[in-house]
């Protein structure tokens, strides 16, 4: 049987910090307020000379690394992200050029938060079926750029960077690192939850009327998103572990979307899961949409916490709505 597994991963974050103490200075808000509501302390900041695709070249390049790969072996490149450099050409076009990699087949998977985990899922199915040899997953955003910094409950949320994978197949089950398995899910009837609506066909042509209605901007309603974000996410961890027959004690990480640390405290309780076994990188890089978990995952691997033959259970939830969960064999 014929398997994906990851045999590579990257990440990048820029420079440029934004502290509690700079977003007291933009809105009504305190450190108490932003630590105690969501855990944040910092998020990073896209210099104004580079775009999202520059994250992601970062991010692939340290994972091509790693996994002793050249770009011009690639044949895959899937970019996941909302906060694309332009609607067309796709950020994986603009990252292809980059890379130099001429052979690959390159395209954006849009699932807002959980776009890594749908990306994911997409190069498996190219490996699966035999028709690529090695993908590059990339999950890249400049929410700093999406963000309303008059909007004291959605600004204090975002930040930008990338994280990247490289995944092949491997054949056999025993003792081979792989993805044993990955649920994804869409709910459309909430779709105005999480909107990012600024030059999409429903508002253009751009005009001083979107501008001044800030619609590019991202709109959220966070309190009922945060209420479905506790539920969908304790559901699709589970359904992880009982497709696999598996258990929380069987699991050494979770490495989740980090969308806001009461979230993943409340799904931790919801499951029984360790709160020590809970990857966590909001509080230095608040929520960066599709690209927290292969950020998570990168660095989590790199600082030696993810081991291998470390069970390992990816989960997010986003826009869409979207929610999905991929356990892991490392
Ligand atoms: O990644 C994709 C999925 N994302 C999510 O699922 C995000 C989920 N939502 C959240 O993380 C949280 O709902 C927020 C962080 C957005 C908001 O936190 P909350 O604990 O749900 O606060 P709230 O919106 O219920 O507001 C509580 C109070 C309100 O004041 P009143 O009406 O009680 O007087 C807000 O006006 O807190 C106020 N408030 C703030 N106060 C100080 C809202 N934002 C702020 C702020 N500083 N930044």
């Amino acid at each position: 049987m014929v398997n994906a597994r990851i045999v590579g991963t990257g990440s990048y974050v820029p420079e440029g910090i934004i502290t509690n103490a700079d977003l007291e200075k933009l809105v009504d808000t305190t450190d108490e307020w932003i630590t105690s509501r969501t855990g944040i302390k910092e998020r990073r900041r896209t210099p104004a000379t580079e775009a999202t695709s520059d994250l992601g070249y970062r991010a692939a390049q340290r994972a091509l690394e790693a996994a002793g790969l050249k770009s011009s072996e690639l044949d895959v490149i899937i970019f996941c992200t909302i906060t694309p450099d332009t609607h067309c050409p796709s950020a994986a076009a603009w990252l292809q050029g980059k890379l130099g990699a001429m052979q690959a087949v390159s395209f954006d998977v849009n699932a807002a938060c959980s776009g890594f985990l749908f990306g994911l899922n997409v190069a498996e199915q190219f490996l699966k079926a035999g028709t690529a040899r090695y993908v590059l997953v990339v999950a890249g955003e400049t929410m700093t750029r999406a963000t309303d910094y008059d909007d004291r409950s959605s600004c204090i949320l975002w930040g930008d960077g990338a994280g990247a994978v490289v995944m092949t197949s491997t054949i056999g089950n025993n003792g081979h690192s792989r993805i044993l398995s990955t649920h994804l899910h869409t709910d459309g009837t909430h779709a105005d939850m999480l909107q990012y609506p600024g030059g999409g066909s429903a508002v253009s042509p751009i005009s001083h009327e979107t501008v001044d209605k800030k619609r590019h901007f991202i709109r959220m309603e966070g309190p009922e998103s945060f209420k479905l974000a506790v539920r969908l996410f304790s559901e699709v961890c589970t359904e992880a572990l009982t497709a696999n027959g598996k258990t929380v004690e069987d699991v050494r990480w979770l490495v989740p979307h980090q969308a806001n640390g009461r979230i993943l405290q409340m799904v931790a309780r919801q499951i029984n899961f360790p709160l020590d076994k809970v990857y966590m990188t909001i509080q230095k890089y608040g929520n960066i949409s599709s690209a927290t978990v292969p950020i998570a995952l990168d660095e989590a691997v790199r600082d030696g916490s993810i081991k291998t033959g470390d069970l390992v259970l990816l989960a997010a939830f986003g826009g869409g709505l979207t929610w999905g969960s991929s356990l892991i064999r490392w």
